[in-house]
């Protein structure tokens, strides 16, 4: 029995409750979480905006340590250092038999429910659930990197930062000399910005409505910052690249008017890639003609289009080496009943990433 965050239903606040995690099974993992940051699907989900499977055990972007397996595990062994992720490919669905392992069609998770004290099943968000002091997964959600990082940053990687990075870097191909613009600026944005520029990106356009948001993504790398409350991002972002347009523009806020900037911000047969979430309800209208002349590619991006194994590892040696700011995303370090009160402070736009000490 251990304490987690529950969300108990559509826009109730959340609460600290006792969270039963059984013992590992064939194939599971327990895991100690050591850091968890707040992430705004986490609120989604608390909105009902992501299903209705009420209540969620909430919290995903972890690192901990493995404390027992279950039968058959071979790739973890209590003592580990992981970062968690909610893509364990199963190396046998047709997208995997195909080569396209990240967009692996029937991921595992657990195969035993977490509960409450009387019985009712949790549903952990995105199969992980690491507002918890520990949480069971399955062993394919555990990667084992350097024991020696930071967990709170390197947690990140295990939703946010790493759709950010992915984003750029692995959906979008940005390559060496290219022009990319990232629209909205929390972790996801930010993580974007920090791939654009590792990939080797020459102008990297930040938009957002917070000037606070726009000066972080400065320090990521932004070579130029647009406050979309006052000027139109997509005529800014034309007119600081030679009036044509990004070769690539992201969308990290998920919304249709955010995707319609991203869609006439970039240059003729470029890229759009949308990495914010929408919700059910939202729809697009636009000239069909537009999609067709303007020619490229609309992309999504789920999860940056990554492989916890081959990515994680890399990404956590590049932060260990000074070329990947991960501590730059730690606003603030909470208690693991400060969740709601980071909700709040994510709305308000104070922080980029709220992550839970344990
Ligand atoms: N695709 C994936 O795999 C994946 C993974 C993680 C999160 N997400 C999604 O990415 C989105 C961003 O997540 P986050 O954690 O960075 O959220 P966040 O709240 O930290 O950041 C959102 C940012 O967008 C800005 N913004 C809001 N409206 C804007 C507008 N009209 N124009 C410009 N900027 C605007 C906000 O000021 C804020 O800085 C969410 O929808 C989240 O669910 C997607
Ligand atoms: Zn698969
Ligand atoms: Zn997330």
């Amino acid at each position: 029995m251990v304490q987690g965050v529950v969300a108990r239903g559509k826009g109730v606040p959340v609460e600290l409750v006792t969270v039963v995690v059984p013992e590992p099974g064939p194939g599971e993992a327990l895991v100690k979480v050591q850091a968890c940051g707040v992430c705004h699907t986490d609120l989604h989900y608390r909105e009902g905006g992501i299903n209705d499977d009420f209540p969620f055990l909430l919290g995903h972007e972890a690192a901990g340590v493995v404390e027992a397996v279950g039968e058959g595990v071979e790739d973890v062994a209590p003592g580990d250092f992981v970062v968690l992720n909610w893509r364990a490919v199963c190396g046998r669905c047709r997208a995997c038999l195909r080569g396209r392992p990240w967009y692996c069609f029937d991921t595992h998770n657990a195969a035993q429910p977490m509960t409450l004290e009387d019985g009712t099943k949790l549903s952990p968000a995105l199969g992980i659930g690491a507002f918890a002091e520990k949480t069971l997964v399955h062993s394919g959600q555990c990667t084992k990197v350097d024991p020696a990082a930071r967990p709170a940053a390197v947690g990140l990687l295990g939703c946010g930062v790493m759709a950010g990075i992915g984003a750029a870097i692995n959906t979008g191909g940005v390559g060496r000399g290219d022009s990319v613009a990232v629209i909205g600026c929390g972790g996801v944005g930010d993580g974007a910005v920090l791939g654009a520029r590792l990939a080797g990106a020459a102008t990297i356009i930040a938009v957002d409505v917070d000037p606070r948001k726009l000066q972080w993504a400065k320090d990521f790398g932004a070579t130029h910052t647009v406050n979309a409350k006052d000027t139109d991002p997509v005529e800014a972002i034309r007119e600081l690249t030679g009036g044509f347009g990004a070769d690539l523009v992201i969308d990290a806020v998920g919304r249709p008017e955010t995707w319609k900037q991203a869609f006439y911000a970039r240059d003729l047969a470029g890229t759009v890639v949308l990495v914010g979430v929408p919700t059910p309800d939202m729809t697009l209208e636009m000239p069909l003609i537009d999609l067709f002349s303007r020619g490229g590619a609309l992309k999504s991006s789920w999860y940056g289009d990554c492989l916890p194994t081959r990515d994680f590892p890399m990404l956590v040696d590049l932060y260990r080496s000074g070329r990947l700011n991960l501590d730059g995303f730690v606003s603030e370090e909470i208690g693991l009943g400060d969740v709601e009160s980071a909700f709040g402070k994510m709305h308000e736009g104070g922080v980029l990433r709220s992550v839970v000490i344990f």
